[in-house]
Order: C-alpha cells, then structure tokens, then sequence
C-alpha cells in the first residue's frame, strides 16, 4: 500500500516537475515545497536569529536557508540522500548563508530534536504520525512545528493556512495547507493559588490533551464557570465567571507555566471596577 502510494506519488510528481523525483527504495519522495509554501511556513513559525531550526527531509535546503537568510535562524537540515544534501550545502554557500545552514546526511527517525525551538517538514501523513511521539518527548513547550500538506492525526493543530497554487500536482492538487503547532507545557493536574483580594484560596483542575485543556476552578471551595480555557506553548489563559463573597465577578486569568509554576496576572472587573492582580499558582 505505501509503496503504491510512492510510486504513484512518484509518478506524479516526476511528471509535474523536473525538479521532483523519487528514490526506488520507498522512502518519502523528493518534492520542493514551492516559494510561496516556503514563505508561509516561515511565517507562521516565526524562527528567531539565534534559535535553532531542522527541517526533516530537507531536499534542496530550501526551507533551512530561507530562514537564515530572512530570520537569521541556525538550521539544520537532514536528507537520507546523499546527492540532496551534495545540493542543499552548495545552494546555502551560493544564498552565502553556509555559516547558519548546515545539512547532514542522516535518517529523519534519528534526529536529536532536543534543544531545537522549530521543526519543519513535507513528508507523508504515516511519517508525521511515527514522529508525532518523538515531538513531544523532545521538544520543549514553545518549540513550533510546521509542516506542509499534511496534519499529526490526533493532534489538533494551533493554526492552518491554505493557499490555490493551480499548479501544484502532488499531495492535495491544486492547494498546499500549512499546518502550525506550537508544544504545550505541561498543565495537567491541581494549582492553586491564593487571592487574598478574592475570595482567598483558589483552585484549579485541570485536564490536558495536547494543547486542549478542561478547566475546573474553585474560588473559596464556590465552583466558577470557566470560559475559553486554552493553551499555547507556556502561555494559559481561562476567562471565569461567579460568585465570590456575594459578589459577581469577571476573572480573565493570564499565566506563563514554568518549573512547576505559574506566574502571571488576573484581571479582576466586578462590573463597576477593573483591577490586575498577580496570578500565582503552584502544585499543592
Ligand atoms: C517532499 S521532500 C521535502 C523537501 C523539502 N523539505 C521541501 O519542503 O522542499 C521530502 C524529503 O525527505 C527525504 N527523506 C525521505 N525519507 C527520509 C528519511 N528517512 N530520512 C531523511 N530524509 C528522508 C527525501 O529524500 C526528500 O528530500
């Protein structure tokens, strides 16, 4: 079955474009993302000068030296074909960018992705779904992945472009989507955090899949109603709405999770009044 699909894919896609083929031993294709694809995927994962980047299959190297050039971003590009990285390092020394973009030989599965703030890709659905483990056992919450064309199954992603390229004759005809997702941390469990202008201790329980979090807050033992609960990377943020001390209140809590910790803010309006307090939580 996956080695029709290659073959099919193959097939298309040396049709399509003198710059696509494939290896006859199964493995994902060479295909480009095309500039436009390129741009977005940039976009929507924002690399910072001095963060570090690897894209998983680079081909050309175009996607690794695209974001040194415009970000200024360390990247790394991996290829299980020796003649691509041959073509990916020449184009990075002819973009003179070679000092930023590097690229190895190497098989995808064994990349080290510890420390790595983007991951990039244009694979194939099964392989985004065997990587899908090896994100979130190394990646640190923050850490941004983009690929294009396909999703990581159960994982709901944090944003989706989708763009007409007419000429586009692999994958989705005539469309690339560009999907982000953006590691969670850790947000599973009780916090608690004490307010003394509200109500005193306040307790929060929450359950996590992926970046998608179930919120249960309680203000002085009172249950709240929780709104609009989400995650993005560290950040947390809930709106609630009750009771505290016979009085109504709007509670739009803003929090960044690290070391076992929340700080942030609550901004407190009891209809008359609005006023920020700091928000600090911890595991009880
Ligand atoms: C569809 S191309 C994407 C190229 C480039 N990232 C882009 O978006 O333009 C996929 C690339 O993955 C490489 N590849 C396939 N299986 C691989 C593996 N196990 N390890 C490393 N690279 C692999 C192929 O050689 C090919 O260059």
């Amino acid at each position: 079955m996956r080695s029709a699909f290659f073959s099919l894919l193959f097939f298309v896609a040396a049709a399509a474009s003198a710059q696509s083929w494939a290896w006859d031993d199964g493995t994902t294709p060479f295909v480009v993302s095309p500039d436009a694809v390129v741009e977005r995927m940039l976009y929507l994962a924002q690399p910072k000068a001095g963060e570090r980047l690897v894209d998983l299959g680079s081909g050309d190297g175009r996607i690794v030296i695209e974001a040194a050039k415009r970000f200024g971003a360390r990247g790394l590009g991996v290829d299980i074909e020796p003649r691509l990285v041959e073509l990916a390092r020449g184009n990075a020394k002819r973009a003179g960018v070679e000092a930023l973009a590097s690229f190895e030989v190497q098989d995808l599965f064994k990349t080290d992705l510890h420390g790595v703030n983007v991951v990039t890709m244009y694979l194939l659905p099964e392989v985004n779904l065997q990587l899908l483990p090896r994100f979130l056992d190394q990646l640190k919450p923050g850490a941004r992945i983009v690929s294009h064309d396909y999703d990581l199954g159960p994982w709901p992603f944090d944003e989706m472009i989708e763009l007409a390229l007419a000429e586009k004759m692999v994958g989705p005809l005539g469309r690339s989507r560009i999907f982000l997702w953006v590691v969670p941390a850790d947000a599973r469990g009780r916090w608690v955090a004490d307010l003394p202008e509200l109500g005193g201790r306040w307790q929060f329980d929450v359950a996590q899949k992926f970046q998608v979090i179930d919120v249960d807050a309680r203000a002085g033992g009172t249950a709240m109603v929780v709104r609009g609960a989400r995650m993005r990377g560290e950040e947390i943020r809930l709106a609630v709405t009750g009771m505290v001390g016979g009085k109504g209140y709007n509670v739009l809590f803003r929090g960044k999770i690290a070391e076992g910790r929340i700080e942030g803010d609550a901004r407190v309006s009891d209809g008359d009044q609005m006023r920020t307090l700091p928000w600090r939580a911890s595991r009880p």
